[in-house]
């Protein structure tokens, strides 16, 4: 026993995974006390113009309402770090949605009759919220999302684009998308001699004290934010959301503890949302399947408070070599609903359509679409000329067509078929970059032989305690289950959010540090243990600093099959394989749970998931779960997740790469290019809806 669970990379069991199937693990809104406030928020009516009344006076007379806060009484924020957080403080409606008002009632109903019976005046102008490729108000910033400069060139794509003797030049349409991770936004806050407790539904909780103390002006050692189980977030938890913002306010200015969880149908307004893009993707290359030009330019939409630049078009800097080479990200902002994080924001849209295209050029050329992607691997990263600590992708490739069964397979489309059923399969690749923080640690050594490991993780459903225990654990040399593992405290260890497929590589990195120093001082103890234990502190800010010289990503390739219904146009996938080079995999069982998560998602975004944009009514029409389709069990089928483990000596003490994201990363393309080869048909919108197929 003790021997598998010393071993990282061992399938060892979630920590918290009974407590969350037994009900008992308490989520941010289940931390009420008595005495508590119920919030409920109003949100604007109209997508652009200005709050001119609120008329509080029929809410207030709605029995057990407390309170309303509005532009008019809300406390005065300091300076909050986003301007999504700048609720209450002025008259600006900048997208339908908005918070204008804040109800606070002695139990839910009442917070939500009272809501209702708020009247909110306004002064509207007209709207404008729809994404189109000529908007006049497109233009190139300087950088899109990550720090990646917006445009990037190398030689004269658009001349060797001209030249080349098999061209594709193809425009990819994807709506927007929303999170909707299964716990909804939720904050329940109280002050208590000068101190503010948030228990906050957050995928980092360092995060979100730096920004309430900015928010409020207050010194963040008054403030502790909590988020011991998390629900999942998929990034629209990985930056701090209004709810936390004025369940605070509303505390401070009640002198009540405060509950606000918002309602499924409000999130899409305020929780961020994955931007549309309009993607044109031009390649060239010669007739042996040779790159020799790689465009991919991106259109997408921004809010008028916040510029936020998905950017789709970073994996082609990445994936193909190519002498030439043009990327851009144009962005307009709009009267919609501030973007934000959605899993593998940039990554999951741009390659749907740099891996769509591909697959067309294969197609053009008569070439298998594994074999094209083969003879375009670069030596070193194409866009800086790097070399890769580590490069999966032939080999992840070459192994998904072996277990796949890829290579029997019939080029020609639309000639396989069961009943009225035409059967199609389809490849892509993925990437995801390897990322990571600075973060703090602290291991401690008890008299009875046990461990003690602290650092502010997040566990927004992945397994992080489980995994840190093991990495302590393999430091340590000792069995997990005799070290205890405290995560999702802002009072411990500052970390950085579970984001960026990042966490376990920024967390991992401390608590190894920390667990390694820890052994060095016991080493050089004599006596016994002191009853309060030896303990040891250790952060990775200098480790972090440094740029690696590597150019340092994972990468994947996902095979589909699929049947089509050539009477109703409805498309079921039958198989998704997956594998992945994403360094050491540490433990066996949550990673293959996270990489089939977001396969998952892929599929969703693939079939299902899509968002449309009324211009009349200004915001997104899909807000529920009612009418934005996330997979159910039924539509999910056989989906295996393997991998190449690498060793990569480039990366962190672990050897790992992230792998919460990768999964989304490539999967729609894969279905898509499926569908392409059940039906003949290349469509170029998701999802792949009926209507569409017909
Ligand atoms: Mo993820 S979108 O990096 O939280």
């Amino acid at each position: 026993m003790s021997d598998t669970t010393r071993a990282l990379g061992a399938p060892v069991l979630r920590r918290e995974g009974r407590d969350k199937v037994t009900g008992t693990a308490r989520y941010a809104a289940e931390h009420t006390t008595p005495g508590c406030l119920y919030g409920w928020v109003v949100p604007a009516s109209v997508a652009s113009g200005r709050v001119t009344a609120v008329r509080t006076a029929d809410a207030l007379a709605v029995p057990g309402v407390h309170t309303v806060l509005t532009q008019d009484n809300a406390p005065r924020l300091k300076e909050p770090d986003d301007p999504i957080l700048a609720v209450l403080q002025d008259d600006r409606v900048p997208h339908r949605g908005w918070p204008v008002a804040l109800v606070l009632a002695e139990s839910l109903e009442s917070a939500r009759a009272g809501a209702e019976a708020v009247h909110v005046e306004y002064a509207t102008t007209g709207h404008d919220v729809v994404l189109t490729a000529d908007h006049p108000g497109l233009y190139t910033p300087e950088e899109a999302n990550g720090g990646y400069p917006a445009l990037r060139e190398r030689g004269d794509a658009m001349r060797a684009f001209d030249a080349a003797p098999v061209r594709i030049d193809a425009t990819y349409t994807l709506h927007g998308l929303h999170n909707h991770p299964m716990e909804p936004h939720a904050s329940t806050a109280r002050w208590a001699d000068g101190h503010l407790t948030v228990h906050d539904s957050s995928q980092g909780s360092t995060a979100v004290r730096e920004s309430l103390a900015k928010a409020l002006g207050l010194d963040r050692d008054r403030i502790t934010v909590i988020s011991e189980h998390v629900g999942g977030g998929f990034g629209s938890k990985g930056t701090p959301r209004p709810q936390a913002v004025l369940a605070a306010m509303a505390a401070r200015h009640t002198g009540r503890p405060v509950q606000l969880s918002l309602p499924r149908r409000y999130m899409a307004a305020v929780v961020g949302h994955r931007a549309p893009t309009l993607q044109r993707v031009r390649l060239g290359a010669d007739r042996d399947g040779v790159l020799s030009s790689v465009s991919h330019e991106i259109a997408t939409h921004t809010s008028r408070i916040k510029e936020f630049v998905e950017q789709a078009a970073v994996p082609a800097r990445i994936m193909y070599a190519s002498p030439h080479s043009r990327t851009e990200h144009r962005v307009v902002a709009l009267d919609v609903p501030s973007p934000s994080w959605m899993r593998a924001p940039g990554e999951a849209s741009g390659m749907y359509a740099l891996e769509s295209a591909m697959d067309e050029l294969a197609n053009a050329l008569g070439l298998d679409p594994v074999e094209l992607r083969l003879r375009n691997e670069p030596q070193t990263e194409p866009d800086s000329g790097r070399p890769f600590s580590s490069r999966g992708l032939t080999a992840c490739l070459r192994e998904g067509a072996r277990r796949f069964g890829w290579y029997d397979r019939d080029p020609q489309p639309a000639t396989r078929e069961e009943g009225h059923w035409l059967l199609g399969t389809g490849v892509a690749s993925a990437t995801y970059p390897v990322l990571v923080s600075k973060a703090a640690a602290t291991a401690q050594a008890a008299p009875d032989g046990s461990y003690r490991i602290g650092v502010n993780a997040t566990d927004i459903g992945t397994g992080a305690r489980t995994v840190l225990a093991q990495i302590a654990a393999s430091v340590l040399d000792t069995p997990q289950e005799n070290v205890t593992v405290d995560i999702g405290n802002s009072d411990l260890p500052p970390a950085p959010v579970a984001g960026g497929s990042s966490g376990t590589a920024s967390w991992g990195s401390a608590v190894h540090k920390a667990a390694t120093a820890l052994v060095r001082r016991l080493d050089g103890h004599t006596g016994p243990i002191p009853p309060e234990g030896v303990t040891v502190t250790a952060d990775t800010g200098e480790e972090t600093a440094q740029e690696s010289p590597y150019a340092r990503h994972a990468f994947g390739a996902h095979f589909a099959e699929v049947a089509v219904d050539s009477l109703t146009g409805e498309v079921r996938v039958r198989r998704l394989l997956g594998v992945f080079a994403a360094g050491h995999i540490l433990n066996s069982r949550t990673a293959r749970s996270q990489f089939i998560g977001g396969m998952v998602m892929g599929l969703g975004m693939a079939l299902t998931e899509g968002s449309t944009m009324d211009p009349v009514f200004g915001d997104f029409t899909e807000s529920d779960l009612a009418s934005y389709h996330v997979p159910s069990c039924a539509d999910v089928p056989d989906i295996q997740a393997h991998w190449i483990d690498e060793d990569d000596p480039h990366l962190n003490p672990m050897g790992s790469k992230g792998i919460g994201e990768i999964g989304i990363v490539g999967t729609a393309a894969a279905i898509g290019n499926a569908v392409r080869h059940a039906t003949g048909a290349r469509l170029r919108e998701l999802p792949l809806t009926p209507d569409k197929l017909l």
